[in-house]
């Protein structure tokens, strides 16, 4: 097992390297000298690539989340459609997949039981497979078409942190491979996604910089009991995501939910006693983004007409949310669909040090491994 060196657990070591996991995720399948992808592993065909007619992704907890955002990835960049799954639930909606579409089952441990059974589903009805993995030769990696690993090194802690940033960013190289092999993508807008991308661990060291405001919160908030975590579009599973470290790690009940939907029922619960957290960030090159953005600011209001606590995660330069919320974490500008790589974050600092002011075993929560390996 890898030593803790001057962290006090796994999870904050682990959280700390993301950067490095970035690096080595990213760096080995980037030209930027070429403009190009080169992913030698997915071993299926340029052409049955170009001839896919649907991408299904399937996955459990913290890289179903991956998968979520991934969807926005593949659509945008390689445009094609994409359905994601809970690996649990894959089998009884008798999927209606075959031959001519790709599946892709994201673990980071490679042996998630739910997981394993969706691929074989996927396989038997003609599904061409690809597996997103951080561990080498794990069972999921054994038995799918072509294997993408994740290299964010071990991961210790059963929370999932530094594995869900590489799948992440793994997702969004193979979604510009996609869009390479399908034409989709200019060499000129290739050349600038890479750039984007190498430059993403150098701007995530520069987010891990708001751990002691993290820590400052969650010395707020520690005895908070319920929280409403809150995002839209390609935000919103990062939402899912910061719900669930903190239920996970601090065993404090929180659900995310999309930010529009809260006007579908759950704004009756909003009130003081409800601490909101919303992902609130902007693409300023986007319109869309500056839209969503607009939204989220008039639901900011709300919330503080209901007098909820608010904390936003924002990007840089925001000064309009940083007025409205009672608390503003802000991050580095980035394009919209590499802003969720940076975003989680803080969620994932804020969990963590949510259940070490509680006194809790942070690493090994009560109840739960670390592979799943029963249905
Ligand atoms: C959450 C967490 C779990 C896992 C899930 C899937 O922090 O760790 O939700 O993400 O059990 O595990 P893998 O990715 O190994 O299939």
């Amino acid at each position: 097992m890898p030593d803790k060196g001057a962290f006090p657990h796994y999870m904050l070591k682990e959280i700390f390297e993301q950067p490095l996991g970035l690096r080595d995720t990213i760096g080995p399948r980037v030209s930027l000298e070429d403009a190009a992808i080169v992913l030698d592993d997915v071993r299926i065909s340029a052409e049955e690539l170009r001839a896919l007619r649907r991408v299904n992704i399937v996955a459990s907890g913290t890289s179903r989340h991956a998968g979520m955002a991934g969807q926005y990835m593949f659509q945008e960049l390689a445009d094609v459609p994409v359905d994601v799954d809970y690996a649990s639930e894959f089998e009884y909606r008798n999927p209606q997949i075959g031959p001519g579409e790709l599946t892709i089952v994201i673990t980071q441990s490679g042996e998630t039981a739910d997981t394993t059974a969706a691929q074989r589903e996927a396989k038997i009805k003609g599904s061409r497979t690809v597996a997103i993995s951080n561990v080498i030769d794990s069972t999921i990696a054994r038995e799918a078409d072509g294997v993408l690993y994740t290299h964010a090194g071990p991961e210790i802690s059963i929370a999932s942190t530094k594995a869900f940033t590489a799948q992440m960013a793994v997702l969004f190289v193979f979604a510009l491979y996609l869009g390479q092999v399908r034409g989709r993508l200019k060499r000129e807008q290739r050349r600038k996604w890479i750039e984007e991308l190498l430059e993403l661990p150098n701007t995530l060291e520069t987010v891990l910089r708001c751990s002691s405001d993290c820590e400052t919160l969650a010395e707020r908030l520690h005895a908070v009991q319920d929280f409403l975590f809150l995002g839209r579009a390609i935000h919103y599973p990062i939402a899912m995501d910061g719900a669930l470290k903190l239920k996970e790690v601090s065993y404090v009940h929180a659900e995310g939910y999309p930010t529009g939907e809260t006007k579908h029922g759950p704004n009756a619960l909003i009130d003081e006693n409800l601490p909101v957290v919303i992902i609130a960030t902007r693409d300023a090159n986007d319109p869309g983004s500056l839209l969503r953005h607009q939204k989220s600011v008039a639901n900011i209001k709300g919330f503080k007409q209901q007098h909820a606590l608010v904390i936003a995660i924002i990007s840089e330069g925001d000064e309009e949310i940083r007025h409205l919320a009672d608390h503003a974490i802000s991050i580095p500008q980035a394009p919209e669909l590499l802003l969720p790589i940076l975003e989680i974050v803080p969620l994932q600092l804020f969990a963590y040090y949510m259940a070490v002011r509680k006194g809790l075993d942070v690493d090994r929560p009560r109840n739960l491994v670390k592979s799943v390996m029963v249905e």
